[in-house]
């Protein structure tokens, strides 16, 4: 097992460390007091190939491996997870569940714009009800014949206002329970969609997370992604992918904390030194290196089975659910290293805390992937 990355991966890595620490760290403070989205950055990383890395370039994509998309992940998060979670979403969630499972009319419709980040996508499970139960969808779509009609709310909806194509999951019969979900794309300005408010967040500030609502909705019926009844196995298919670039979210939101604790440490002092002289602080670097580092593993190898054609369902659960705990553990750490500097804005430290704590809630909570991880290893 050899443990390296290639070139190509690290030119990748690089050329996305470059881009936060150069671009997204110049502004990120304001935009997440303002919770201003990133509208010229994610532009910017719409050039770099960043929208929609890992989708064919015949559909406007960068054809990277899900490895590549990982490492950019991790270090646009070490500065900016707001500008991260929707990347995230609209290249593992929306690109890559409409490359998997999507037409080539589809694809050749929404697909390219999308990859190539002219157009942001999102992607629209979870209700009011319907959280970590997502098996209990109240929004409807009934069969009219020649087209769906969609009503219901989504909540948490990240790109909410911003995205113009959506993939909405919504009840098509509710006598079939799981097996009658299906999955929909639906265009910004169809008659009866409305975007409602947009959250005040702890954290990912800059996101923009919205209440969506559908008011008999007229879907197309080659609209629907899959056969009938497929809708249900296309979220949990998309969510095991998603989980794998929130998890590098995480390991990157652990990563900035920790980078920043480790440069503060040397130019700080206190009782005659700098501070990373006392055990106190080196044993707490210590501890956060091997975390994160154990953390790194787990996002890696999952990104690995993906790319391998291997399931990846227990692994990408897995990895969320151990780098998540080692983001929010890890930021408090690096602020406490911060002392009172660690509790201003200014330092950075404060916003990752924050920011960590919804790499623990969304895709999946903590609990979900326990639930996942605990049906693939009790399996028969
Ligand atoms: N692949 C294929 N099929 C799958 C699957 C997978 N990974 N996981 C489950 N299924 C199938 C099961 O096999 C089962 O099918 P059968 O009945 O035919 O056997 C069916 O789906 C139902 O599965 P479960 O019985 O396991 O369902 P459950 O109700 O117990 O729930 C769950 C399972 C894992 C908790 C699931 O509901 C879940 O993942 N919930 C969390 C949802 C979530 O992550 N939401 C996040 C919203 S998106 C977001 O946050 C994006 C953003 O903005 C950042």
């Amino acid at each position: 097992m050899n443990f390296e990355l290639t070139e190509e991966h690290k030119a990748v890595r690089d050329a996305a460390r470059d881009f936060a620490q150069n671009v997204l760290k110049k502004e990120v403070i304001e935009r997440d007091r303002d919770q201003r989205f990133p509208t010229e950055e994610i532009k910017q990383l719409a050039e770099l190939g960043f929208m929609g890395m890992m989708v064919d370039p015949k559909y406007g994509g960068s054809g990277m491996d899900t490895l590549s998309y990982v490492l950019a992940m991790e270090e646009i998060s070490k500065v900016d997870a707001s500008t991260s979670v929707c990347m995230s979403v609209n290249n593992s969630l929306v690109c890559w569940g409409l490359e998997k499972y999507g037409s080539e009319e589809q694809k050749m419709k929404y697909l390219v714009d999308l990859a190539s980040g002219k157009k942001i996508g999102a992607f629209c499970l979870s209700e009011p009800e319907a959280g970590s139960d997502a098996t209990s969808q109240q929004t409807t779509a009934i069969d009219k014949g020649d087209h769906y009609l969609l009503n219901g709310t989504k909540n948490w909806i990240t790109n909410g206002s911003t995205a113009s194509t959506y993939l909405v999951i919504a009840q098509t019969d509710v006598e079939k329970g799981h097996k009658g979900i299906n999955a929909f794309i639906i265009e910004r300005g169809m008659e009866g969609f409305i975007v409602g408010a947009k959250e005040d967040k702890l954290g990912i500030r800059g996101s923009d997370t919205h209440t969506l609502m559908f008011n008999d909705v007229k879907v197309p019926k080659e609209n629907r992604i899959g056969e009938d009844g497929f809708g249900f196995t296309f979220a949990m298919k998309v969510l095991s992918g998603g989980r794998i670039g929130i998890a590098a979210q995480a390991l990157g939101i652990a990563g900035g904390g920790f980078e920043l604790a480790l440069a503060y440490s040397k130019v700080r002092k206190a009782f005659g030194k700098e501070i990373y002289k006392h055990q106190a602080i080196a044993f707490k670097l210590a501890d956060m290196a091997t975390e994160i580092e154990a953390a790194k593993l787990l996002v890696y190898r999952s990104a690995i089975d993906k790319d391998m054609g291997r399931n990846y369902d227990q692994s990408s659960a897995m990895a969320k659910l151990y780098a998540s705990k080692v983001a929010m553990e890890q930021t408090v750490e690096a602020v406490q290293i911060h002392g009172g500097y660690g509790f201003v804005k200014e330092y950075h430290v404060e916003r990752l805390m924050r920011d960590a704590k919804i790499t623990q809630i969304y895709e999946g909570t903590s609990e979900v992937q326990k639930i996942v991880i605990s049906r693939n290893i009790l399996r028969d």
